[in-house]
């Protein structure tokens, strides 16, 4: 009877975490789910259940999707894993030890650079490096029980059996982070860069990463326009020995506009020294930032990161409205409104907030004009 009433309570929160999933389905209103902790009762679980465990972490705090996705081509899908791990395993390049799927998975979260998928490895590595963290470590930290719920998730999703079985040795409870759940923008950089996985790739806020730049010091080189550009655009300008396309280009989608200048001005402030990290990074030589003589609108916006959120020439944001006909509905003194005061009229079907407030502190009067005629140029 306890247990048939642990299985219904875990049933309702399922149901309750996947409707708020769906909820998720409208991109401009989506924000991060940040991993909130949950205890779930091994023992008492049904291998249905543990699959949905292992999607839980793949989706939050495994951060697997920030690579393993469609969208940046920086990591094999692992939708297709159950149809590529045999050729992988027959490769005259592969040295590892495994011998099926389960064992293959595994090896790959704990080692990522026994094997590397040709073109996947680490710049100038020749792809004898994976990018990829060891999942154990860092700030990922799985635990055993974890892992098995991922493996076996990866397993049912691509149609193949689940061997791997649920632990029955572990504690009873295991901590299992990753319920999405946002009321609303989270309040602290340490909590915002927890719950968007920076730490993942970077040493910030006490995280060890090391896919990407230390960014324990980052403010002693960078000012704030790079730095949310950096956010925004990763691939706008790409940090020096580091090849594009790693640093996820969905944060622009995911944050709040709030949470983005909360990390942005916690950047700027670190200036190494008596950093949490003790570690104090050599500063770079600042980017070029000179304003272009040049410049026109088209340019400016690029520059300012709007492409992260709209589509207008080779931009193609899709958290605000398409810019790309803007110039035949909306007339300059709209246009100039709508970025000075992004919140004194929204467009219709998005939220307020999103749009970032900051464009009347960064750009001049010229630049603003530059913009606000391009725009009403687009027709
Ligand atoms: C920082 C980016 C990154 C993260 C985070 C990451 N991976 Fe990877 N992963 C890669 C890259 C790049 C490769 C391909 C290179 C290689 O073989 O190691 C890869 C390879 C793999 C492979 C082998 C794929 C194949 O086609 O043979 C598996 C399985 C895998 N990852 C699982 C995971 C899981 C599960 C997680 C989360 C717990 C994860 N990865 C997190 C970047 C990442
Ligand atoms: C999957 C790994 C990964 C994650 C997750 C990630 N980054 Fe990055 N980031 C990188 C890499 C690699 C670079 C260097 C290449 C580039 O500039 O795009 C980078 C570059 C940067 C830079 C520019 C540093 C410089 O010296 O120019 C900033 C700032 C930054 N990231 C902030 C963040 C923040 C904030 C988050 C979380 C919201 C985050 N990153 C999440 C991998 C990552
Ligand atoms: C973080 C995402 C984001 C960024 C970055 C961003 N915008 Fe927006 N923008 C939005 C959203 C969402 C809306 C719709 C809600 C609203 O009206 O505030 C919007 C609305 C607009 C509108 C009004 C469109 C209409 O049809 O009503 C204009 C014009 C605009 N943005 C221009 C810009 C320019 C120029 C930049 C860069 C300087 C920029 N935006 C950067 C998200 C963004």
């Amino acid at each position: 009877m306890k247990n048939f009433l642990k299985v219904t309570l875990f049933s309702l929160l399922l149901i309750a975490l996947f409707s708020l999933y769906s909820n998720y389905g409208i991109p401009e209103i989506q924000p991060a789910p940040p991993p909130v902790e949950e205890k779930l009762d091994l023992g008492s679980m049904t291998m249905e259940q543990f699959v949905a465990v292992g999607e839980k972490i793949i989706n939050g705090k495994g951060t697997c999707m920030l690579c393993h996705n469609a969208v940046g081509g920086r990591a094999p899908l692992l939708e297709k894993l159950v149809t590529t791990t045999p050729e992988r395993l027959q490769d005259s390049r592969y040295k590892g030890e495994a011998t099926d799927l389960e064992s293959y998975i595994l090896e790959s979260m704990l080692q990522p650079s026994v094997y590397v998928v040709a073109g996947f490895g680490k710049a100038g590595s020749n792809d004898s490096e994976s990018p990829m963290p060891n999942v154990t470590g860092g700030a990922i930290d799985l635990s055993e029980a974890e892992i098995s719920a991922v493996i076996a998730y990866l397993q049912d999703l691509g149609g193949a059996e689940v061997t791997v079985e649920i632990p029955t040795g572990a504690p009873v409870t295991d901590t299992v982070q990753a319920a999405p759940a946002k009321a609303g923008p989270l309040g602290t950089a340490e909590e915002i860069v927890a719950g968007y996985g920076c730490g993942a790739c970077h040493v910030i806020a006490g995280q060890t990463g090391a896919v990407g730049p230390d960014l324990s010091a980052i403010g002693a080189s960078r000012d704030s326009d790079y730095l949310r550009r950096a956010i925004l655009e990763p691939n706008a300008e790409v940090a020096e020995g580091y090849p594009p396309n790693l640093m996820p280009t969905t944060y622009g989608a995911q944050l709040y506009a709030q949470e983005l200048e909360l990390l942005v001005a916690y950047m700027q402030a670190s200036v190494g020294g008596s950093g949490e990290s003790g570690q104090v990074v050599k500063p770079e030589t600042p980017a070029d930032a000179t304003p272009q003589a040049e410049a026109d609108g088209e340019a400016l916006m690029i520059q300012h990161g709007c492409g992260a959120c709209h589509k207008f020439s080779s931009q193609v944001g899709a958290i605000g409205p398409d810019l790309s006909g803007i110039g035949a509905l909306r007339d300059s003194d709209f246009l100039r409104r709508a970025i000075l005061e992004p919140n004194a009229d929204i467009s219709d079907g998005y939220m307020p907030n999103l749009m970032p407030p900051v464009y009347a502190a960064q750009l001049s009067a010229q630049e603003l004009d530059l913009i606000v005629d391009y725009l009403a140029g687009l027709k």
